[in-house]
Protein backbone atom coordinates (compact mmCIF):
# COMPACT_ATOMS: atom_id res chain seq x y z
CA UNK A 1 0.00 0.00 0.00
CA UNK A 2 1.60 3.76 -0.79
CA UNK A 3 1.97 5.92 2.18
CA UNK A 4 -0.62 8.92 2.22
CA UNK A 5 0.83 12.28 1.04
CA UNK A 6 2.50 14.06 4.04
CA UNK A 7 1.42 17.48 2.92
CA UNK A 8 3.59 19.06 6.12
CA UNK A 9 7.19 17.82 4.45
CA UNK A 10 5.76 20.01 0.69
CA UNK A 11 7.66 23.37 -0.06
CA UNK A 12 4.51 25.55 -1.29
CA UNK A 13 3.90 26.44 -4.17
CA UNK A 14 4.41 22.64 -5.29
CA UNK A 15 2.95 20.40 -7.88
CA UNK A 16 3.56 16.90 -6.03
CA UNK A 17 2.77 13.55 -8.07
CA UNK A 18 2.27 10.01 -6.28
CA UNK A 19 4.29 8.06 -7.73
CA UNK A 20 1.07 5.29 -6.73
CA UNK A 21 -1.50 6.79 -8.47
CA UNK A 22 0.73 7.36 -11.86
CA UNK A 23 1.01 3.67 -11.67
CA UNK A 24 -2.07 2.77 -11.09
CA UNK A 25 -3.19 4.52 -13.98
CA UNK A 26 -0.45 2.95 -16.05
CA UNK A 27 -1.68 -0.46 -15.01
CA UNK A 28 -5.13 -0.02 -16.25
CA UNK A 29 -3.80 1.58 -19.49
CA UNK A 30 -1.04 -1.43 -20.19
CA UNK A 31 -4.51 -3.85 -19.54
CA UNK A 32 -5.67 -1.85 -22.72
CA UNK A 33 -2.95 -2.39 -24.51
CA UNK A 34 -2.77 -6.04 -23.76
CA UNK A 35 -6.22 -6.72 -24.37
CA UNK A 36 -6.95 -4.83 -27.48
CA UNK A 37 -3.78 -5.29 -29.41
CA UNK A 38 -3.39 -1.36 -29.29
CA UNK A 39 -0.71 0.89 -28.55
CA UNK A 40 -0.31 3.94 -26.19
CA UNK A 41 1.55 6.54 -26.42
CA UNK A 42 1.74 9.50 -23.87
CA UNK A 43 0.92 12.87 -25.92
CA UNK A 44 3.71 15.26 -23.88
CA UNK A 45 1.51 18.63 -24.42
CA UNK A 46 -0.47 16.91 -21.64
CA UNK A 47 1.44 15.58 -19.62
CA UNK A 48 5.45 16.11 -19.36
CA UNK A 49 6.50 16.25 -15.91
CA UNK A 50 9.87 13.77 -17.21
CA UNK A 51 11.23 12.40 -13.62
CA UNK A 52 8.10 10.56 -13.60
CA UNK A 53 9.27 8.47 -17.18
CA UNK A 54 11.44 6.05 -15.44
CA UNK A 55 7.61 4.47 -14.23
CA UNK A 56 5.59 5.84 -17.78
CA UNK A 57 8.02 4.29 -20.16
CA UNK A 58 7.82 0.58 -18.38
CA UNK A 59 4.10 0.34 -19.92
CA UNK A 60 3.58 2.47 -22.74
CA UNK A 61 4.85 2.40 -26.22
CA UNK A 62 6.43 6.07 -26.77
CA UNK A 63 5.48 9.67 -26.68
CA UNK A 64 3.86 12.14 -29.09
CA UNK A 65 5.25 15.52 -29.82
CA UNK A 66 3.34 18.60 -31.42
CA UNK A 67 7.00 20.56 -31.21
CA UNK A 68 10.30 20.04 -31.98
CA UNK A 69 11.04 20.52 -28.13
CA UNK A 70 8.39 18.21 -27.27
CA UNK A 71 10.12 15.46 -30.11
CA UNK A 72 13.53 15.98 -28.25
CA UNK A 73 11.99 15.28 -24.63
CA UNK A 74 10.55 12.16 -25.94
CA UNK A 75 13.96 11.26 -27.31
CA UNK A 76 15.91 11.99 -24.35
CA UNK A 77 14.07 11.00 -21.71
CA UNK A 78 10.88 8.70 -22.65
CA UNK A 79 13.61 6.70 -25.31
CA UNK A 80 10.95 4.89 -26.76
CA UNK A 81 8.99 5.80 -29.83
CA UNK A 82 8.70 9.12 -31.08
CA UNK A 83 6.08 10.68 -32.67
CA UNK A 84 5.44 13.84 -33.93
CA UNK A 85 2.42 16.02 -35.23
CA UNK A 86 2.45 19.77 -35.59
CA UNK A 87 0.02 22.22 -37.06
CA UNK A 88 2.72 23.39 -39.07
CA UNK A 89 6.00 22.16 -39.42
CA UNK A 90 8.43 25.31 -40.09
CA UNK A 91 11.48 25.03 -42.32
CA UNK A 92 14.04 25.80 -39.42
CA UNK A 93 12.46 23.07 -37.62
CA UNK A 94 11.81 20.11 -39.87
CA UNK A 95 15.57 18.57 -40.34
CA UNK A 96 15.68 18.34 -36.90
CA UNK A 97 12.17 16.35 -36.22
CA UNK A 98 12.96 14.60 -39.00
CA UNK A 99 16.66 12.82 -37.16
CA UNK A 100 14.51 12.28 -33.84
CA UNK A 101 10.60 11.17 -35.42
CA UNK A 102 9.32 7.49 -35.76
CA UNK A 103 6.30 8.86 -37.03
CA UNK A 104 5.53 12.01 -38.72
CA UNK A 105 1.73 13.29 -38.84
CA UNK A 106 1.20 15.94 -41.41
CA UNK A 107 -1.69 18.71 -40.90
CA UNK A 108 -2.14 19.13 -44.69
CA UNK A 109 -1.38 17.47 -48.01
CA UNK A 110 0.40 21.07 -48.75
CA UNK A 111 2.62 20.12 -45.42
CA UNK A 112 3.31 16.57 -47.12
CA UNK A 113 4.41 17.87 -50.49
CA UNK A 114 6.74 20.70 -48.69
CA UNK A 115 8.72 18.09 -46.95
CA UNK A 116 8.13 14.90 -48.97
CA UNK A 117 11.34 14.98 -50.60
CA UNK A 118 13.35 15.38 -47.26
CA UNK A 119 11.50 12.41 -45.88
CA UNK A 120 12.33 10.00 -48.84
CA UNK A 121 15.71 11.18 -49.16
CA UNK A 122 15.71 10.41 -45.37
CA UNK A 123 14.53 7.01 -45.87
CA UNK A 124 17.31 6.39 -49.14
CA UNK A 125 20.11 7.46 -47.17
CA UNK A 126 19.21 5.25 -44.26
CA UNK A 127 18.73 2.13 -46.16
CA UNK A 128 21.94 2.66 -47.90
CA UNK A 129 23.98 3.28 -44.78
CA UNK A 130 22.61 -0.24 -43.36
CA UNK A 131 23.09 -1.94 -46.67
CA UNK A 132 26.59 -0.35 -46.97
CA UNK A 133 27.03 -2.14 -43.64
CA UNK A 134 26.94 0.86 -40.74
CA UNK A 135 25.51 -1.52 -38.65
CA UNK A 136 22.23 0.09 -37.53
CA UNK A 137 19.20 -0.94 -38.91
CA UNK A 138 17.28 1.56 -41.88
CA UNK A 139 15.42 3.93 -39.60
CA UNK A 140 12.63 4.09 -41.19
CA UNK A 141 10.26 7.29 -40.73
CA UNK A 142 6.89 6.46 -41.03
CA UNK A 143 4.62 9.39 -42.59
CA UNK A 144 0.91 10.14 -41.65
CA UNK A 145 -1.90 12.65 -42.51
CA UNK A 146 -4.19 14.24 -39.81
CA UNK A 147 -7.87 13.90 -41.23
CA UNK A 148 -11.14 15.63 -39.60
CA UNK A 149 -13.23 12.89 -39.27
CA UNK A 150 -16.07 14.64 -39.22
CA UNK A 151 -17.79 14.16 -35.96
CA UNK A 152 -17.07 15.24 -32.11
CA UNK A 153 -18.99 15.79 -29.14
CA UNK A 154 -16.69 18.34 -27.10
CA UNK A 155 -18.73 20.86 -25.60
CA UNK A 156 -16.20 23.58 -25.20
CA UNK A 157 -15.39 25.56 -28.04
CA UNK A 158 -11.81 26.32 -27.47
CA UNK A 159 -10.82 22.20 -26.96
CA UNK A 160 -13.62 20.98 -29.65
CA UNK A 161 -10.75 19.83 -33.02
CA UNK A 162 -14.38 19.76 -35.47
CA UNK A 163 -15.61 22.97 -35.01
CA UNK A 164 -16.66 24.71 -38.36
CA UNK A 165 -13.83 26.29 -40.09
CA UNK A 166 -11.17 24.16 -38.16
CA UNK A 167 -7.41 24.73 -39.35
CA UNK A 168 -6.99 21.04 -37.71
CA UNK A 169 -6.99 17.75 -39.86
CA UNK A 170 -7.70 17.42 -43.40
CA UNK A 171 -11.67 17.72 -44.54
CA UNK A 172 -12.81 14.84 -46.82
CA UNK A 173 -13.35 17.12 -49.47
CA UNK A 174 -9.66 18.02 -49.46
CA UNK A 175 -8.35 14.65 -49.03
CA UNK A 176 -5.81 13.68 -52.01
CA UNK A 177 -5.96 10.44 -52.78
CA UNK A 178 -3.60 10.63 -55.13
CA UNK A 179 -0.65 11.91 -52.93
CA UNK A 180 -0.80 9.03 -50.81
CA UNK A 181 2.52 7.30 -52.24
CA UNK A 182 4.65 7.28 -48.99
CA UNK A 183 2.22 8.21 -46.47
CA UNK A 184 1.28 4.92 -43.82
CA UNK A 185 -1.60 6.36 -41.84
CA UNK A 186 -4.13 8.15 -40.90
CA UNK A 187 -4.48 10.18 -37.67
CA UNK A 188 -7.66 12.03 -36.27
CA UNK A 189 -8.22 13.88 -32.98
CA UNK A 190 -11.46 14.68 -32.07
CA UNK A 191 -11.91 13.89 -28.60
CA UNK A 192 -11.52 16.15 -24.82
CA UNK A 193 -12.42 14.36 -22.09
CA UNK A 194 -14.59 11.92 -23.96
CA UNK A 195 -16.14 8.30 -22.94
CA UNK A 196 -15.72 5.22 -25.03
CA UNK A 197 -19.01 5.40 -26.77
CA UNK A 198 -17.90 9.13 -28.27
CA UNK A 199 -15.09 7.18 -29.77
CA UNK A 200 -17.45 4.47 -31.09
CA UNK A 201 -19.12 7.28 -33.38
CA UNK A 202 -15.85 9.33 -33.79
CA UNK A 203 -14.70 6.18 -35.79
CA UNK A 204 -17.83 5.23 -37.20
CA UNK A 205 -17.56 8.85 -39.21
CA UNK A 206 -13.96 8.20 -39.69
CA UNK A 207 -14.66 4.82 -41.35
CA UNK A 208 -17.14 6.22 -43.65
CA UNK A 209 -15.39 9.71 -45.33
CA UNK A 210 -11.56 7.25 -45.03
CA UNK A 211 -12.45 3.84 -45.01
CA UNK A 212 -11.50 3.14 -48.09
CA UNK A 213 -8.06 4.64 -48.09
CA UNK A 214 -7.45 2.39 -45.47
CA UNK A 215 -6.10 -0.82 -47.56
CA UNK A 216 -2.65 -0.08 -48.42
CA UNK A 217 -2.16 1.77 -44.70
CA UNK A 218 0.21 0.61 -42.09
CA UNK A 219 -1.81 2.01 -39.12
CA UNK A 220 -4.35 4.77 -37.74
CA UNK A 221 -4.03 7.05 -34.62
CA UNK A 222 -6.90 7.37 -32.87
CA UNK A 223 -5.54 10.54 -31.34
CA UNK A 224 -6.29 11.46 -27.61
CA UNK A 225 -9.10 13.22 -25.40
CA UNK A 226 -10.12 9.55 -23.98
CA UNK A 227 -10.55 9.98 -20.24
CA UNK A 228 -10.00 6.31 -20.12
CA UNK A 229 -8.29 6.47 -16.26
CA UNK A 230 -11.34 8.28 -14.80
CA UNK A 231 -14.15 6.54 -12.71
CA UNK A 232 -17.07 5.33 -14.82
CA UNK A 233 -14.76 5.28 -18.28
CA UNK A 234 -16.55 2.34 -20.21
CA UNK A 235 -12.69 0.53 -20.52
CA UNK A 236 -14.65 -2.90 -21.98
CA UNK A 237 -15.99 -0.75 -25.05
CA UNK A 238 -12.84 1.42 -25.62
CA UNK A 239 -10.83 -2.56 -25.69
CA UNK A 240 -13.52 -3.68 -28.32
CA UNK A 241 -13.37 -0.69 -30.48
CA UNK A 242 -9.84 -0.60 -30.66
CA UNK A 243 -9.51 -4.63 -31.43
CA UNK A 244 -12.42 -4.88 -33.43
CA UNK A 245 -11.05 -1.62 -35.73
CA UNK A 246 -7.56 -3.38 -35.91
CA UNK A 247 -8.81 -6.63 -36.92
CA UNK A 248 -11.50 -5.41 -39.10
CA UNK A 249 -8.50 -3.77 -40.98
CA UNK A 250 -5.49 -5.29 -40.32
CA UNK A 251 -4.01 -2.08 -39.16
CA UNK A 252 -2.03 -0.90 -36.39
CA UNK A 253 -3.72 1.71 -33.81
CA UNK A 254 -2.29 4.06 -31.79
CA UNK A 255 -4.14 5.96 -28.78
CA UNK A 256 -2.20 8.95 -27.50
CA UNK A 257 -3.56 10.22 -24.31
CA UNK A 258 -2.09 13.38 -22.11
CA UNK A 259 -4.80 13.99 -19.95
CA UNK A 260 -5.91 10.19 -18.90
CA UNK A 261 -2.08 9.77 -17.84
CA UNK A 262 -1.90 12.03 -15.35
CA UNK A 263 -5.40 12.04 -14.17
CA UNK A 264 -5.71 12.53 -9.92
CA UNK A 265 -2.14 11.71 -10.15
CA UNK A 266 -0.75 14.24 -7.94
CA UNK A 267 -1.42 18.30 -6.35
CA UNK A 268 -0.77 21.28 -6.31
CA UNK A 269 -0.06 22.55 -2.52
CA UNK A 270 0.02 26.11 -1.33
CA UNK A 271 -0.13 28.12 1.37
CA UNK A 272 -2.38 31.26 2.63
CA UNK A 273 -0.37 34.50 3.03
CA UNK A 274 -2.78 36.98 3.76
CA UNK A 275 -6.40 37.36 4.74
CA UNK A 276 -8.25 40.46 3.69
CA UNK A 277 -12.17 41.33 3.78
CA UNK A 278 -14.26 43.25 1.23
CA UNK A 279 -17.51 41.92 1.94
CA UNK A 280 -16.24 38.77 2.85
CA UNK A 281 -13.60 36.94 3.56
CA UNK A 282 -10.52 36.48 0.81
CA UNK A 283 -7.81 34.60 1.31
CA UNK A 284 -4.75 34.90 -0.98
CA UNK A 285 -2.49 32.04 -1.49
CA UNK A 286 1.05 31.95 -2.81
CA UNK A 287 -0.70 30.24 -5.86
CA UNK A 288 -2.40 31.58 -8.69
CA UNK A 289 -5.29 30.84 -11.62
CA UNK A 290 -3.89 32.25 -14.31
CA UNK A 291 -0.22 31.36 -13.80
CA UNK A 292 0.01 28.19 -12.24
CA UNK A 293 -3.35 26.46 -12.69
CA UNK A 294 -4.70 28.28 -16.30
CA UNK A 295 -7.58 25.93 -17.10
CA UNK A 296 -9.26 27.14 -14.02
CA UNK A 297 -9.95 30.27 -15.86
CA UNK A 298 -9.75 28.77 -19.59
CA UNK A 299 -11.99 25.87 -19.40
CA UNK A 300 -13.48 27.42 -16.73
CA UNK A 301 -13.49 24.66 -13.87
CA UNK A 302 -13.64 24.77 -10.06
CA UNK A 303 -10.49 22.61 -8.73
CA UNK A 304 -11.62 20.71 -5.49
CA UNK A 305 -9.89 21.42 -2.71
CA UNK A 306 -9.13 18.72 -0.16
CA UNK A 307 -11.20 19.15 3.26
CA UNK A 308 -13.08 21.73 1.32
CA UNK A 309 -16.82 22.26 0.26
CA UNK A 310 -19.21 24.74 -1.44
CA UNK A 311 -19.33 28.21 0.04
CA UNK A 312 -21.39 27.82 3.01
CA UNK A 313 -21.47 23.89 3.54
CA UNK A 314 -19.11 24.36 6.02
CA UNK A 315 -18.60 26.70 9.09
CA UNK A 316 -15.75 29.26 7.57
CA UNK A 317 -16.14 30.67 4.06
CA UNK A 318 -13.53 32.61 1.72
CA UNK A 319 -12.89 33.72 -1.81
CA UNK A 320 -9.36 32.15 -2.61
CA UNK A 321 -7.61 34.58 -4.43
CA UNK A 322 -4.06 34.34 -6.45
CA UNK A 323 -0.73 36.01 -5.91
CA UNK A 324 -0.61 37.74 -9.49
CA UNK A 325 -2.54 41.77 -9.69
CA UNK A 326 -4.99 40.02 -12.57
CA UNK A 327 -8.26 41.29 -11.04
CA UNK A 328 -9.39 37.95 -12.34
CA UNK A 329 -7.08 35.79 -10.30
CA UNK A 330 -9.32 34.35 -8.16
CA UNK A 331 -9.79 30.61 -7.96
CA UNK A 332 -13.72 30.61 -6.56
CA UNK A 333 -15.27 30.38 -3.11
CA UNK A 334 -15.20 27.39 -0.54
CA UNK A 335 -15.67 26.54 2.79
CA UNK A 336 -13.95 25.20 5.64
CA UNK A 337 -14.55 23.46 8.65
CA UNK A 338 -12.06 25.47 10.56
CA UNK A 339 -11.27 29.39 9.84
CA UNK A 340 -8.42 30.03 7.52
CA UNK A 341 -4.94 31.25 9.55
CA UNK A 342 -1.88 32.22 7.50
CA UNK A 343 0.45 29.54 6.55
CA UNK A 344 -2.42 27.21 6.34
CA UNK A 345 -1.48 24.47 3.66
CA UNK A 346 -4.48 24.17 1.18
CA UNK A 347 -4.31 21.18 -1.47
CA UNK A 348 -5.90 21.45 -4.84
CA UNK A 349 -6.87 17.76 -6.03
CA UNK A 350 -5.84 16.80 -9.71
CA UNK A 351 -3.31 19.55 -10.54
CA UNK A 352 -0.53 17.76 -12.84
CA UNK A 353 -1.47 17.35 -16.45
CA UNK A 354 -2.10 20.75 -18.34
CA UNK A 355 -1.01 22.77 -15.70
CA UNK A 356 2.85 22.36 -15.42
CA UNK A 357 2.83 22.01 -18.96
CA UNK A 358 0.93 25.54 -19.31
CA UNK A 359 2.13 27.51 -16.17
CA UNK A 360 3.32 31.02 -16.46
CA UNK A 361 6.04 33.18 -14.86
CA UNK A 362 3.59 36.06 -15.00
CA UNK A 363 4.04 38.72 -12.69
CA UNK A 364 7.62 37.16 -12.00
CA UNK A 365 5.37 34.77 -9.28
CA UNK A 366 7.77 32.16 -8.52
CA UNK A 367 6.63 28.79 -10.50
CA UNK A 368 6.05 26.16 -8.44
CA UNK A 369 8.45 23.14 -7.48
CA UNK A 370 7.95 20.09 -8.75
CA UNK A 371 8.17 17.09 -6.33
CA UNK A 372 7.64 12.85 -6.39
CA UNK A 373 6.19 11.58 -3.32
CA UNK A 374 7.29 8.02 -3.86
CA UNK A 375 5.27 4.70 -2.65
CA UNK A 376 7.31 4.41 0.40
CA UNK A 377 6.04 7.80 1.80
CA UNK A 378 9.59 9.74 0.74
CA UNK A 379 9.06 13.39 -0.66
CA UNK A 380 11.33 14.22 -3.48
CA UNK A 381 11.58 18.02 -4.26
CA UNK A 382 12.94 17.20 -8.33
CA UNK A 383 13.04 20.73 -9.22
CA UNK A 384 12.57 24.48 -7.89
CA UNK A 385 13.15 27.84 -9.75
CA UNK A 386 14.21 30.87 -9.19
CA UNK A 387 15.00 34.26 -10.30
CA UNK A 388 16.56 32.96 -13.71
CA UNK A 389 13.38 30.89 -14.66
CA UNK A 390 11.98 34.13 -15.30
CA UNK A 391 14.88 36.60 -16.14
CA UNK A 392 15.65 34.31 -19.34
CA UNK A 393 12.48 34.23 -20.73
CA UNK A 394 12.22 38.08 -20.62
CA UNK A 395 15.30 39.57 -22.05
C1 LIG B 1 -3.31 15.76 -31.61
C2 LIG B 1 -3.52 15.56 -30.14
N1 LIG B 1 -3.23 14.36 -29.61
C3 LIG B 1 -3.40 14.11 -28.29
C4 LIG B 1 -3.87 15.10 -27.44
C5 LIG B 1 -4.01 14.78 -25.98
O1 LIG B 1 -5.31 14.96 -25.54
P1 LIG B 1 -5.72 14.60 -24.04
O2 LIG B 1 -4.69 15.18 -23.15
O3 LIG B 1 -7.05 15.25 -23.87
O4 LIG B 1 -5.77 13.13 -23.95
C6 LIG B 1 -4.20 16.36 -27.95
C7 LIG B 1 -4.71 17.42 -27.09
O5 LIG B 1 -4.98 18.53 -27.47
C8 LIG B 1 -4.01 16.60 -29.34
O6 LIG B 1 -4.29 17.80 -29.88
Amino acid sequence: MAKPLDVSLVPTPAYVLEEGLLKRNLKLLDRVQKESGGKIILALKGFAFWSSFKWVREVLHGATASSLHEARLAKEEMRKEVHVYSVAFTDREFPEVLTIADHIVFNSFGQWRRFKPQVMAARKASEEAARAGSGKPARYVSCGIRVNPGHSEVKTPLYDPCYVNSRLGVTRDEFRPEELDGIDGLHFHAHCGNDSDTLERVVASFEERFGAFLPGLKWVNFGGGHHITKEGYDVERLIRVVKGFREKHGLDVYVEPGEAVGWRTGTLVSSVVDIVRNGMDIAILDTSATAHMPDTLEMPYRPEIRGADEPGKLAHTYRLGGLTCLAGDVIGDYSFPQALRIGDKLVFEDMIHYTIVKNTTFNGISLPSLCLWTEDGKLEVVREFGYDDYKLRNG
